[in-house]
């Protein structure tokens, strides 16, 4: 599937929109999604790949599928084994915020969807950066909160408060939400995210663009205020400064 294609979008939302019932071929889809995404900016075969926070592992799976050495960083030990079988062979758990990992170690850094879980993203980000390679590339894709999806499991109805869409998700399903802001799952906008990362002077924006749309993908990331709605998750591709 070509990345943005309507074709590549529709297959996505297809596939999430299933995921409770089918998250094997959700991810392994997505995973694919993103190494292609990541291999636009060159093959990560025999390239040191670090995934941070990377779940059950399937994007870790994908990128040694072609070839690269790749590690996967979790800290939580239910969302390691939330597949119901072993993680990937040397899982390390541990907080994206201090890597067991020696400064440039990486030609890669991969984060999915995980920003948008941790309070402080500059300091997360900054670690990301660290363990990068001069010259080595970083891609980051989040959820902003004024996302539709922004809420995971109580969007759409974040956006008439947090805590309402958290009771109304509870009410509903009769079963604890897994997210609460300010807990597990935060408010971060894009314009910020953007302004902090082009401030910073150890790496260059390659990208900022919408991660799922299937054209115009970069113009939505641009217009401010339309773009914290509009975008879905944004995709950033750093390249760390030498
Ligand atoms: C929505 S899941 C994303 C999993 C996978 N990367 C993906 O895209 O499907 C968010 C992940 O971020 C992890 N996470 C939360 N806080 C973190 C932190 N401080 N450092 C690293 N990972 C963290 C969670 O444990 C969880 O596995």
């Amino acid at each position: 599937m070509k990345d943005p294609s309507l074709r590549r979008s529709v297959t996505l939302f297809r596939a999430f929109l299933r995921e409770r019932q089918e998250p094997e071929r959700c991810y392994a889809l997505l995973a694919r999604d993103a190494a292609d995404q990541v291999e636009r900016y060159g093959s990560v075969d025999g390239k040191v790949v670090v995934d941070v926070g990377g779940g059950a592992g399937y994007f870790t799976e994908e990128f040694r599928r072609r070839g690269a050495q790749a590690f996967l960083f979790e800290p939580d030990l239910r969302e390691l084994g939330a597949r119901g079988e072993k993680p990937p062979e040397g899982a390390v758990v541990a907080d994206g915020y201090l890597l067991p990992v020696a400064t440039g170690a990486a030609d890669v850094t991969f984060s999915s969807n995980v920003l948008e879980h941790v309070a402080d993203p500059q300091t997360f980000l900054s670690e990301l950066v660290r363990i990068t390679r001069p010259g080595g590339l970083i891609y980051v894709a989040f959820t902003n909160w004024l996302s539709p999806w922004g809420g995971h499991e109580w969007a759409p109805w974040h956006y008439l408060g947090a805590e309402r869409a958290r009771a109304r998700h509870e009410r509903r399903t009769g079963t604890p939400a897994k997210h609460q802001l300010g807990v597990n799952l935060f408010a971060h906008h894009i314009g910020p995210t953007l302004r902090q990362v082009r401030a910073r002077d150890d790496v260059t924006v390659v990208s900022a663009r919408s991660r799922y749309w299937p054209f115009l993908a970069e113009t939505v990331a641009k217009v401010p205020g339309v773009r914290e709605f509009t975008t879905w998750n944004l995709l950033l591709i750093l390249r760390r400064c030498p």
